[in-house]
């Protein structure tokens, strides 16, 4: 019922494309993805040589400024984060005001809006020189800010960024440090830690990354851009997969966990149930990240010496459900989600927290296409068309008249 005749873009011809599934919305230079073939690389490396190979800041210096860092630009890079970790005294009176309920996504994002009002010079994001400072600081602070809203929602005091750690070291401190007894990060925990982040740092034009560049385009600091991106990322259909995974596993395991039974229901089309963690929009193969993921998952249990149930769970429903029809015709393979909410989970990181582990994993991808946009002199306002679907012209009745 559209009439097509009636959009008119400036070439001539619009193309009416809902979800943006098939439009490329921007040129960039940041990932590769092929979801056919399952192959995930970040400015020309692959996901797997990464994971394996670089640390959370390699792999954030990678995305932000294209090369792998020489050991100079890593040292250096790595000491302007530490110099950047503490927030402003008075940022710390902002958690007072949350209650203990609070979503820590909703914290995050309302404290990296705030970064701006403290560091008003992020304004001028065609500045190099502050448009750099505004990127190592958001880095460095993101982290400061996600350790600390988890404090607040466990009612434990602060604790400061020890700048002799790393960057994933640190945050484990940060988080489960208590003033009372001493506290030794766990080196193989950090080794997870940085492969989730790296896993999770960028995935070309997901729904937050989109958001960043189009707030970005506006001309908006990198502050309020990032924060968009947080908000997009909190949704059940983009961030909140993990969180979604767990709680199925869970209602599995409570069940009795009978795994064919789930996986009769996830192929009943009268059943609104659907096996979470399982397929893709755009890989129709292997997800490459949730084979690392998968791997990681058996060391963390083995080091930490843990039996979960649900580890088993997922094991038997991938088993079984890749060994029925459904799920290889319709290419439904684990995705990143499927194992990642349950390494989390066995570092001790509490269900709506994992949302806030993605944002921090996915903070330079989004600084990445953020700067790339900015520094493209060909950038534009970012402002697609529309079919209007609404009344022709009318006549306005004045409130008086209307009855
Ligand atoms: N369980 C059972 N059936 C499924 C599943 C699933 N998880 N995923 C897709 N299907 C079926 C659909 O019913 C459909 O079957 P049909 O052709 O017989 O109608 C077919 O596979 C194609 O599915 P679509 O919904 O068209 O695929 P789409 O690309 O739109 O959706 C999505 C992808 C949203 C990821 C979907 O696979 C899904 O809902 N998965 C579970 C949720 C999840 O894990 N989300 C995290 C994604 S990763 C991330 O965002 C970081």
């Amino acid at each position: 019922g559209v009439d097509i005749t009636r959009v008119r873009g400036e070439t001539g011809l619009v193309t009416y494309d809902p979800a943006l599934a098939n439009t490329a919305a921007t040129a960039s230079a940041v990932t590769y993805l092929d979801g056919e073939q399952g192959i995930l690389r970040y400015r020309g490396y692959s996901i797997e040589d990464l994971a394996e190979g670089a640390s959370f800041v390699e792999t954030s210096y990678l995305l932000i400024y294209g090369e792998l860092p020489t050991k100079e630009q890593h040292d250096s890079f790595s000491r302007a984060l530490s110099e950047h970790s503490l927030l402003h005294e008075d940022m710390k009176r902002f958690y007072d005001g949350y209650p203990m309920t609070a979503h820590p996504m909703a914290i995050l994002s309302a404290m990296v809006n705030s970064l701006s009002t403290f560091y008003p010079e992020a304004q001028d994001s065609l500045n190099p020189v502050e448009r750099e400072r505004t990127i190592v600081r958001l880095l460095s602070k993101l982290r400061t800010i996600a350790a600390f809203a988890y404090k607040k929602l466990h009612g434990e005091p602060f604790v400061y960024p020890q700048n002799n750690l790393s960057y994933c070291a640190n945050l484990l401190h940060m988080m489960f440090a208590l003033p009372t007894e001493p506290y030794e990060v766990d080196e193989d925990l950090v080794q997870v830690l940085n492969q989730l982040l790296i896993l999770h740092a960028d995935h070309e034009q997901n729904c937050s990354t989109h958001t960043v560049r189009t707030v970005g385009s506006a001309q908006t600091n990198l502050f309020a851009s990032i924060s968009a991106g947080i908000n997009a990322l909190w949704g059940v259909l983009h961030g909140g997969a993990n969180q979604a995974v767990v709680e199925m596993l869970e209602e599995i395991h409570a069940d009795g966990g009978d795994v064919r039974k789930y996986i009769e229901l996830a192929k009943d089309k009268n059943s609104s149930f659907r096996l979470m963690g399982f397929g893709h929009r755009v890989y129709k193969n292997y997800d490459p990240r949730a084979r690392i993921i998968k791997d990681a998952a058996y060391r963390v249990f083995d080091k930490l010496g843990i039996h979960d149930p649900l580890l088993e769970i997922a094991l038997k429903l991938e088993e079984t459900a890749l060994s029925d029809s459904y799920f290889t015709d319709r290419k439904l393979y684990p995705n990143v989600d499927f194992y990642s909410g349950l390494i989390y989970r066995a570092m001790g990181i509490p269900t709506n927290f994992f949302t806030v582990m993605f944002s921090l994993g996915r903070l330079p991808g989004w600084i990445a296409h953020w700067k790339e946009q900015i520094e493209d002199p060909s950038r534009r306002i970012t402002r697609p068309r529309q079919l209007y679907t609404g009344p022709e012209a009318r006549t306005f009745v004045p409130l008086s008249e209307r009855g």
